[in-house]
């Protein structure tokens, strides 16, 4: 156990030099007294709370009620504003800003006088941001989950973020619903604080913080606006006062038999695709290295069991009636690693011990699951050498075995202008290739990879075709999408090299992607390739381009990779 001298916090407050009257007076300043903060430790409240972020739109009250907590416990809160990475605002995609949010975190907990950390977020890459600025710092710290919002509702049907989105968005496009029903949709589709209640990426991140054992046992499940939402962020605030004087520390926390239980975990749920991004720059915060064909592996052995879209029928509200993640880890506990340390100070086995599964429709069972195994696959071929994915479990099955003639589009804006050209050159049998998406590319790799269906082709009926590209895809969203293609093609991969009428081969069941294009041919158009251009010349858009690694590597930077120690700052005035 650490005593309170052990503690960070105590080099900045005890002493009579210039240094810590400074810091004593200027808490003092803000109205504390020396027996609010003094011999206590100093819990970091990182909220990405902001006006322009829906998701987090009650994380205010809720940084109170993780304050609350702290107090009880004899900590002392200070909140911590960070940047909070809006999934449907920041352009061309908040996954540009990941890291940044991630040194943002790293470096606010180092250069201030914090022994503990509790990190609110939610909305998709703030889970992933927050966490590997955490790791990298390494001191205690807990996750508090945003939770899902409710339920969305239309005309008598149930909708959900994202996936009805673009289901009535296509409709719209095809002519079957019209304006004034789109806009009642649009006021129907979010009815209150909270991430997206899909098994959306936000849902699959904070699940898998939960798995990992960042969260108190249960708070991914819980919709935001349920009363056992501020119990559980003031439980978590009390939490990790203790947590400070465990050292209970992401270190002692996350191991590779973590990960695997968090692989495990994004494959039942039929978790986004980007999440296995996402947990491949996590480990790689603590010097672990994670694999494209790890994922490939456990998929092919996990069964998906929650029933919710776009891979299924049901939403998140309905998915914590059901006994959210507990239940549904304790359905798999064959396959988890159950001895995993969690932030609780439990084992994750104890944690799901006796969880129930109240609605077997929504969670199913191993004899019942959604998919037998293999939601997300790993393909890879001469079109995509250090692999790609696709989320099958949300595709069409008929286009998992295809092959069709490539109708290319150079970049979003060439896709944009001649999509619904009546003379475009495509056949529902196509297969749509869209380049200059990738981490480098667009950059930051934006979820362009659910390319809309041409118009002419909605209107014969067809509602989805294979898709390739190198950038990613909303977790909400759903088709025959491959995704993540690595190396990028303003990288040098082959998909820059694509032309259309080129025949494409999908064979999912072999994990295979082929480009039916001869290497002599192939060579010719890479020598007639231009140089890649760069978008952006300067700053932050600069250092991203010129530092983000493949998909495959998890588009981290590698100067943010584990490493040697980084000393606490020195202390001298
Ligand atoms: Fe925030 Fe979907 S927009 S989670």
């Amino acid at each position: 156990m650490k005593k309170i001298e052990d503690l960070r916090s105590y080099r900045w407050f005890h002493g009579t030099e210039l240094v810590e009257f400074r810091h004593n007076s200027r808490l003092k300043q803000m109205g504390y007294s020396k027996a609010d903060f003094a011999g206590k430790p100093i819990i970091g409240i990182v909220n990405t709370w902001s006006d322009l972020s829906p998701c987090h739109q009650h994380f205010r009250q809720r940084a109170e009620d993780v304050k609350r907590g702290v107090l009880q416990a004899g900590g002392f809160p200070v909140e911590l504003p960070a940047m909070a990475l809006t999934e449907t605002y920041m352009k061309p995609s908040p996954m540009i800003y990941r890291n940044l949010l991630s040194m943002e975190v790293e470096e606010l907990l180092r250069s201030q006088p914090i022994d503990g950390a509790v990190l609110m977020g939610g909305c998709d890459k703030t889970t992933p941001g927050l966490l590997m600025g955490a790791f990298s710092m390494d001191i205690p710290a807990i996750f508090v989950p945003a939770g899902p919002m409710l339920r969305g509702a239309w005309g008598g049907k149930i909708l959900g973020s994202g996936t009805d989105q673009i289901k009535y968005t296509e409709e719209r496009r095809a002519g079957t619903i019209t304006d004034e029903e789109l806009e009642e949709i649009e006021n129907g589709i979010a009815r209150s604080p909270g991430v997206c209640m899909t098994m959306g990426t936000a849902s699959t991140m904070t699940s898998l913080a939960e798995t990992l054992g960042l969260s108190l046992p249960g708070a991914a499940s819980i919709p935001a606006v349920d009363s056992n939402h501020p119990r559980m962020a003031s439980d978590s605030g009390r939490r990790i006062v203790d947590m400070v004087f465990e050292d209970l520390k992401p270190s002692s926390i996350l191991t590779e038999k973590s990960f695997e239980n968090a692989m495990i975990a994004s494959m039942a749920l039929g978790g986004s695709t980007n999440a296995i991004i996402h947990l491949i720059a996590m480990a790689g915060r603590i010097g672990l290295k994670l694999t494209l064909d790890q994922f490939d592996a456990i998929s092919s052995r996990t069964p998906m069991l929650a029933n919710i879209r776009p891979s299924g029928e049901y939403l998140m509200e309905d998915f914590y009636y059901a006994g959210g993640l507990k239940a549904l880890l304790n359905q798999l506990d064959e396959l988890l690693n159950l001895d995993a340390i969690c932030v609780s100070g439990m084992t994750l086995g104890e944690q799901i011990k006796g969880a129930k599964v109240f609605d077997d429709k929504v969670i199913r069972s191993l004899d019942n699951p959604v998919e037998k195994a293999g939601s997300t696959v790993i393909l890879s071929g001469n079109l995509a050498p250090n692999g790609c994915v696709l989320k099958q479990a949300a595709a069409d099955k008929n286009l998992l075995q295809h092959k069709g003639p490539a109708v290319v589009f150079e970049n979003y804006a060439d896709m944009k202008a001649r999509l619904d050209d009546e003379d475009l050159e495509v056949r529902a049998e196509s297969v749509l290739v869209l380049k200059s998406a990738g981490p480098k590319g667009a950059p930051g790799m934006p979820e362009w990879g659910s390319l809309p269906i041409p118009k002419k082709i909605l209107r014969q009926g067809v509602r989805d075709m294979v898709r390739i590209s190198d950038s990613r895809m909303s977790g909400t969203a759903f088709g025959a999408c491959i995704l993540h293609v690595s190396p990028e093609s303003h990288a040098g991969g082959p998909l820059a090299l694509v032309q259309n009428g080129d025949i494409i081969e999908l064979d999912t069941a072999n994990r295979k992607l082929t480009l039916h294009v001869d290497d002599e041919e192939l060579e010719k158009r890479r020598e007639a390739l231009p140089p890649p251009e760069v978008y952006y010349k300067r700053g932050y858009g600069l250092l991203y381009s010129e530092n983000v690694t493949q998909a495959d590597q998890g588009c981290d930077f590698p100067f943010l990779a584990h490493g040697p120690n980084t000393p606490d700052p020195r202390i001298y005035g």
